[in-house]
C-alpha cells in the first residue's frame, strides 16, 4: 500500500517540480494560460504586427497556428502574413538578417520561438513592462530587465514612456519603480497595456511549447486514470490476499 502510495506520488511530482523552477520571485506574474484561445489569437496578431519586422519565430508554421488557434486558413493568410510570397504552411521568418540588425541596432533580434521556455513567460512579460526613458541610450530608452538594451520601445505609442522613480538605497540610487507622466502618455491606460502584452506573453508561451494545453489536459485524465486504476488495484489485492492472512 505504501509503496503504491509513493509510486503515485513520484507519477504527480515531477509536474508541480518543473513548474516551480520556472518562476522568478523577482519577475512580475504573466498568469499565462494555454486553454484561453482569444486571448492567444489577440497575441498572434500583436506579434505579427509589432515583433516580426524584427523577430522571427522560424521553428513556428503559420497553419499550426491557425489549427491550434481555431483560425481559418483564409484569416491567417489575411490577417497573419505580411510578408510577399509566403505561404501558410510556412515558418514565421522575415527578411532581416542579421548583419542587418546589428548593423542598425547594434545586435541581433533573437528568434523568439523558444525564449519563453528558456527564459520562462514572466521575463518576458516583465521585459515588455520594463522599457523607460534614458538618454543615455541610443534609442532613448532602457529596460530594468536587460540593462542597455538594444531594442527601440516599439510598443511605446501604445504604452507610453515611462520615467523611472528613482530611490536611494545605501548610498546607491536606484530604480525602483516606473510611471508614465501625462504628456508622455500612450494610447492605452497602464491595465490595458498589461493586458496586451499578457496576450503577447501567452501567444510566445504557446509558440514555445504549441503541446502545452494538450499535455496538461492529458496530465489531468492520466492522473485521474491513476486514481481510479489505484482503487481498482488495491480491492483486487484485497481479493487476493483475504484468504492468505
Ligand atoms: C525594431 C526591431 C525590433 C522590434 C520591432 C522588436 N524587437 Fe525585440 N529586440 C530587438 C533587438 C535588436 C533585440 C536585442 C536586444 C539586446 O540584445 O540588447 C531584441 C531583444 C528582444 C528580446 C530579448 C530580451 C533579452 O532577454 O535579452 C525579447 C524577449 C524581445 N526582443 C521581444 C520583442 C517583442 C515581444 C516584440 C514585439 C512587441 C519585439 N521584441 C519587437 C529588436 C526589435
Amino acid at each position: 500500500m505504501r509503496r503504491l502510495l509513493l509510486c503515485l506520488l513520484l507519477a504527480v511530482m515531477p509536474v508541480g517540480a518543473v513548474h516551480a523552477a520556472g518562476a522568478s520571485g523577482s519577475y512580475m506574474s504573466a498568469n499565462v494560460d494555454p486553454f484561453d484561445k482569444e486571448s492567444l489569437q489577440r497575441g498572434a496578431s500583436y506579434f505579427v504586427n509589432y515583433c516580426m519586422a524584427c523577430h522571427e519565430a522560424n521553428m513556428m508554421r503559420y497553419n499550426r497556428i491557425g489549427r491550434d488557434l481555431d483560425i481559418s486558413e483564409d484569416m491567417v493568410q489575411e490577417y497573419l502574413i505580411f510578408t510577399p510570397d509566403t505561404e501558410v504552411h510556412d515558418t514565421m521568418t522575415n527578411a532581416m538578417s542579421n548583419a542587418d540588425a546589428e548593423d542598425w541596432f547594434g545586435a541581433p533580434a533573437p528568434d523568439l520561438t523558444l525564449y519563453a521556455r528558456a527564459h520562462g513567460a514572466d521575463r518576458l512579460f516583465t521585459f515588455l513592462n520594463s522599457f523607460y526613458r534614458d538618454s543615455s541610450q541610443p534609442w532613448g530608452v532602457n529596460n530594468l530587465v536587460v540593462s542597455g538594451v538594444s531594442m527601440p520601445h516599439v510598443l511605446e505609442h501604445l504604452q507610453g514612456l515611462p520615467e523611472p522613480v528613482h530611490e536611494e538605497r545605501n548610498g546607491e540610487v536606484v530604480v525602483t519603480g516606473l510611471e508614465v507622466p501625462d504628456d508622455a502618455a500612450g494610447i492605452l491606460s497602464a491595465a490595458e497595456y498589461r493586458a496586451m502584452t499578457r496576450d503577447l506573453t501567452n501567444f510566445l508561451d504557446y509558440v514555445a511549447e504549441p503541446v502545452k494545453a494538450e499535455r496538461q489536459r492529458l496530465g489531468v485524465r492520466v492522473i485521474i486514470f491513476l486514481l481510479v486504476f489505484f482503487g481498482i488495484a488495491y480491492l483486487l489485492k484485497r481479493e487476493y490476499w483475504k484468504d492468505v492472512h
